[in-house]
């Protein structure tokens, strides 16, 4: 078997018709597959990369620091990657735990949210091997270095647990004020992420620019999430509303002065926008709905990565010989790190060592039951070089029809969730949630 799966083809998929009724094209070139000059040969790490310095912007890394592991880790060896960012990430814990450092809450949080980063970038490749104790204590230092950042905001962030209602499990939280009022209701975004980013990255993705504009947050993490997944070892559940429900009901009884309820918004981000559009399907009290980007059908978009011979394999239910198939494909170490990483992260996530079982499981995310009981206007975005789902954030705008707006982002923010392109991304959701929000009949 040629080790053909997840081929790294990256299609444009856009046509300029009516459905579209944004487009964001700084930087076009419709010819170019790799839009930004490229940090690795390897385009998992350059993606990583990215991540790491798009956190610039907001206060989540320093440039330097991540344009020097760009240059020193070796291109697609995981375990140079995590050495490094360890390092890296020791390196600045040791900068934030110097005396001389704290008389300034600003150089607290700098530093402490950098070292945060770099412990979760040191982190993204262990998953493989479930044993691997970093996993867990690498896990710590990310946490507690968030946490101590998080004290030293104007308004510092708060952690919650949220206990579910249907399913045993407890959701983890935060919620950052926007304003240091008791009594001013605002607008707020309740904010989650999909495959493999934790609530600590929404800080820095979505949180910065919200706040800015006078929104309050809630992030939060449910199971086969980062924390949860560890704390509780639970993988990810279909129905998404038992996660998000009791977290508007959470806003709702326990934040009553400080939100407007008739200004909540959810947000989904990467796989994210497939559970939070389920989750929208079953919750009346939102005023909008954001998916970055559109996902319509989880196993669709998995198994397109994957070879025909291998897919057939599951298909035809010879799920030994599948299992088999990839997990040595795997353990032969000839993927390429994307393909290697999203089997890794795939299993860890879903909780199983089986392959079979985690695409069989992929199986039951899908909006197609559920997309008729969205009922309020929801915004889609449709990145030009979407590796997992590609055409789907369109089929999600063809079953909405007049309640999305579907946004394409093209060129050098035409990358998974925008990366890297973080304002361009977040002034097109305010500024469509500005426009959607005055129009909306109270
Ligand atoms: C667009 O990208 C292609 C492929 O990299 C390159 O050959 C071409 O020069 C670029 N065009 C412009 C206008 O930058
Ligand atoms: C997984 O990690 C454990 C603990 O570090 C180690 O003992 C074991 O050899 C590792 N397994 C593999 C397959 O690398
Ligand atoms: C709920 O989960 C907790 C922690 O994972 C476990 O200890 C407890 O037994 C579970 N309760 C039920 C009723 O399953
Ligand atoms: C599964 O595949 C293996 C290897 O190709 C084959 O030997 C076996 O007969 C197949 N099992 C079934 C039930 O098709
Ligand atoms: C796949 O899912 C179906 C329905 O949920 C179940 O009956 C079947 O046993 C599953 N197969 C595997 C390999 O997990
Ligand atoms: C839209 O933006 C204007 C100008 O900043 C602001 O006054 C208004 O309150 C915003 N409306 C909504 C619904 O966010």
């Amino acid at each position: 078997m040629k080790p053909s799966i997840f081929p790294h083809v990256l299609l444009a998929v856009f046509t300029t018709t009516g459905t579209i009724c944004g487009v964001s094209a700084a930087g076009y070139n419709k010819t170019d597959s790799t839009p930004t000059f490229q940090l690795s040969t390897d385009s998992s790490f350059n993606f990583q990369y990215l991540t790491a310095l798009a956190s610039a912007l907001t206060g989540g890394s320093d440039i330097g620091p991540v344009l020097g592991a760009a240059k020193n880790i070796k291109d697609g060896d995981m375990n140079s990657f995590s050495e490094y960012f360890k390092k890296l990430a020791f390196d600045t814990k040791a900068e934030a735990e110097n005396p001389e450092n704290s008389y300034d809450p600003i150089n607290v949080r700098d530093t402490w949210f950098s070292t945060s980063q770099y412990f979760r970038q040191a982190d993204f490749y262990l998953h493989g091997n479930w044993s691997n104790p970093l996993i867990h204590s690498l896990w710590s230092e990310q946490t507690a270095a968030f946490d101590n950042a998080l004290k030293s905001l104007p308004v510092p962030g708060k952690r919650i647990r949220i206990p579910a209602k249907e399913g045993n499990f407890t959701i983890e939280a935060i919620f950052y004020g926007a304003s240091n009022r008791k009594d001013e209701k605002l607008p707020t975004l309740v904010i989650g992420n999909g495959y493999d980013a934790a609530q600590e990255d929404s800080y820095h993705d979505f949180v910065v620019p919200a706040l800015a504009r006078g929104w309050n947050c809630i992030t939060y993490e449910g199971p086969g999430q980062p924390t949860v997944r560890r704390e509780q070892n639970l993988g990810f559940i279909p129905n998404w509303e038992h996660v998000v429900t009791p977290v508007i009901d959470y806003l709702v009884s326990e934040k009553s002065n400080l939100i407007d309820t008739d200004r909540l918004v959810l947000l989904g981000n990467s796989f994210g926008g497939l559970l939070a559009a389920r989750a929208a399907a079953f919750e009346s009290r939102l005023a909008a709905t954001i998916l970055i980007d559109g996902v319509w059908d989880t196993y669709a978009g998995f198994s397109q990565q994957l070879s025909p011979e291998l897919i057939g394999i599951f298909e035809a239910g010879n799920y030994s010989q599948f299992d088999q198939s990839i997990m040595s494909l795997r353990s032969a170490g000839k993927l390429p790190t994307n393909a290697a990483w999203g089997i890794d992260q795939g299993l860890w996530s879903f909780n199983t060592h089986s392959p079979s079982k985690f695409l069989n499981d992929s199986k039951k995310f899908r909006l197609i039951d559920v997309v008729d009981n969205i009922k309020n206007p929801v915004f889609i975005g449709d990145a030009q070089f979407e590796t997992f789902f590609q055409g789907q954030p369109r089929k999600v705008k063809q079953s909405l029809g007049d309640r999305a707006t579907l946004h394409s982002f093209r060129g050098v923010a035409g990358y998974h969730c925008q990366t890297g392109a973080g304002q361009e991304l977040t002034r097109a959701i305010f500024a469509w949630l500005n426009e959607t929000l005055r129009n909306r009949d109270y």
